[in-house]
């Protein structure tokens, strides 16, 4: 892992954490990742779904960590969906864990994950769940020690139209950092 990482909490989303943050979005679902956009994936559905993003931001509903390199560019992003009905208060979504493919495989996930989920401890959230499509995510979740719980087939489609499962895992979370 590179020292010149730093993982930064997104309290605000300004032009430029946009652009990043779409940059990083256009390259994931490019790469063929299945995550809620079609190909072609242009930068104007990017920036909206970022837009949107930074309006639940100030909104308190979500919270939003982002990877900066060296240069201080955008190359990783996670969050954590806190907004959830009134009888699941002690529960959050992770979601939109992307890293760019240039920086992929330099324990980015792993640094990510673990700060969206201190994030969440934060916020008072004690179980967090997911779904993934991916394989590169079903192992780092995993090594972070969340328990997978099944698969649901044909669930949604890959970019290029293709069906795929998805796989969902939960979390509990504790204070001292161990699984739960
Ligand atoms: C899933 C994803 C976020 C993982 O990001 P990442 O930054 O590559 O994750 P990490 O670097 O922590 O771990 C990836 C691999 O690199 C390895 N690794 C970590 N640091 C390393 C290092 N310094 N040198 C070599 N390998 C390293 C890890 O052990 C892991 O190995 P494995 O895949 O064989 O299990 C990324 O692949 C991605 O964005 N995919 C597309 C979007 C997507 O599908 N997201 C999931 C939505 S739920």
């Amino acid at each position: 892992m590179s020292d010149a990482i730093a993982i930064r909490c997104l309290t605000t989303m300004g032009e430029r954490e946009i652009q990043e943050l779409s940059d990083v979005l256009i390259d994931c679902v490019e790469g063929g990742a299945s995550v809620s956009f079609m190909l072609p994936m242009t930068r104007t559905k990017a920036e909206a779904f970022w837009r949107g993003v930074a309006a639940s931001v100030a909104r308190g509903e979500r919270v939003v960590v982002a990877a900066e390199d060296e240069t201080g560019a955008i190359i990783g992003t996670a969050q954590i969906i806190l907004d959830q009905p009134e009888n699941q208060p002690h529960r959050g979504d992770l979601a939109k864990m992307l890293v760019h493919r240039r920086a992929r495989r330099r324990g980015i996930g792993a640094l990510l994950l673990a700060a969206a989920e201190r994030r969440a401890l934060e916020a008072g959230k004690t179980l967090l769940v997911l779904d993934t499509a991916s394989d590169d995510a079903e192992r780092l979740y995993a090594r972070g020690g969340w328990q997978r719980c099944g698969v649901i087939p044909d669930y949604a489609l890959l970019p290029d139209g293709q069906p795929c499962a998805t796989t969902y895992y939960f979390k509990f979370l504790r204070k001292d950092g161990a699984s739960g």
